[in-house]
C-alpha cells in the first residue's frame, strides 16, 4: 500500500493482510501517525484519507467511526480511523494520505 505522509512524501510499504492499516503504517516508522488509544477507536489521532477509488473497496464506517470522526476538524468525505480499517488482500495497492492534526 502507499501513505502520503504530511509532508507530501509519497512511502510504499509492506502491508500483512490481517493487521489494520494503522498498525501496517506504525509498523513501517510512521509515527506521525500517533494512534494514541492504541486502536480502541477512542482517539481519532489514526485519521487518513482513503484515496477516491479504493473507497469502494473498503467496509463501510461504522457508527463509533463515524462519531468520532465528526469530532475532528478536518473530516472529508474520504476521511477513515485506520484503526478500523483491517487489511485484506482486496485492499491491494490502497492509497491512503495521513491527515492534518486536530
Ligand atoms: S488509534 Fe485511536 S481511534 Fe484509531
Amino acid at each position: 500500500m502507499t501513505v502520503i505522509t504530511r509532508d507530501s512524501t509519497r512511502r510504499q510499504i509492506e502491508a500483512e493482510v490481517g493487521l489494520s492499516v494503522m498498525e501496517i503504517i506504525r509498523r513501517a516508522g510512521i509515527d506521525e501517525l500517533v494512534a494514541l488509544c492504541g486502536g480502541c477507536c477512542s482517539c481519532a489521532t489514526c485519521h487518513v484519507y482513503v484515496r477516491d477509488e479504493d473507497l469502494d473497496r473498503l467496509p463501510p464506517v461504522a457508527g463509533d467511526e463515524n462519531d468520532l470522526l465528526d469530532s475532528s476538524e478536518h473530516r472529508l468525505d474520504r476521511s477513515r480511523l485506520s484503526c478500523q480499517l483491517r487489511f485484506e488482500a482486496s485492499m491491494d495497492g490502497l492509497e491512503v494520505a495521513i491527515a492534518p492534526e486536530d
